[in-house]
């Protein structure tokens, strides 16, 4: 069965409530289709306006971000029950600002991707490799380690739900896409992965998107490419491009 295409923004610290709510109804009829599965990941403070301003349309609310513990004194965390209790579905886990700027390892983002699974909520799983790491010559061997650590104890049938965005670390808010090749290579090479850890059958229902200044004019090229399911879009997301986006073909 053909994978659907899941397009997803990632607002990052941008909106505020009331903002968020205007772009949602400026966005809202330009991002209309069933081709694709489309989700704003949106900071924490926004996922209840979003998820009321995109009531009745395709649109649905991710988190950012989520702590891997159940409840208790972790000041400022927000914990998976708060998400599915106003009916998030989606979250982000392990990207690469948050890796860098609130020390997530492959360890903590595996413990988030199973206890997303365990509420039910799909984890968009990043990866990605930084510039030094890909004039090395070691990306796939770099990305293999992050998803390997980041699906282990998730079971087939879980992994078949989730999805994996690939952001190469220097494609972000750079204005530096990767070139389809690259970004078909690595996904390619993420399947292949996946292959290896679960089944072909896993590995063909997973979906993997590319992240890393996609905009209007780079989507069509990229998600035309066998493995690429779909992206993850930043600044783009924040625009009215990101209608042309979603509707791409
Ligand atoms: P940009 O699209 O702004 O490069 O951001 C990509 C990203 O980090 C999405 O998670």
């Amino acid at each position: 069965m053909a994978r659907k295409k899941i397009i997803a923004g990632n607002w990052k610290m941008n909106m505020t409530p009331s903002e968020a709510v205007e772009l949602i109804n400026t966005l809202k009829p330009l991002v209309e289709t069933d081709e694709a599965d489309v989700v704003f990941c949106v900071p924490a403070i926004d996922i209840i306006p979003a998820l009321e301003a995109a009531k009745g349309s395709n649109i649905q609310i991710g988190a950012e971000n989520m702590y891997f513990e159940e409840k208790g004194a972790y000041t400022g965390e927000i914990s998976p029950a708060m998400l599915t209790d106003v009916g998030v579905k989606y979250v982000i886990i392990g990207h690469s600002e948050r890796r860098e700027y609130f020390a997530e390892t492959n360890e903590t983002v595996n413990k988030k991707v199973l206890k997303a699974f365990e509420h039910g909520i799909t984890p968009i799983v990043c990866c990605g490799e930084t510039l030094t790491q890909r004039e090395q010559g070691v990306t796939m061997d770099f990305i293999r380690q992050q998803v390997k650590i980041a699906f282990l104890g998730v079971t087939a049938e879980q992994a078949k739900t989730a999805v994996i965005a690939y952001e190469p670390i220097w494609a972000i808010g750079t204005g530096k896409t990767a070139t389809t090749e690259q970004a078909q290579e690595v996904c390619g090479g993420i399947r292949k992965c996946i292959a290896e850890i679960y089944d072909e059958a896993t590995a063909e229902a997973i979906r993997i998107q590319y992240g890393g200044s996609v905009n209007a004019k780079t989507a069509p090229e990229l998600f035309v490419q066998p493995d690429i399911d779909g992206g993850l879009v930043g600044g783009a997301a924040l625009k009215p491009d990101f209608g042309k986006i979603v509707n791409w073909k």
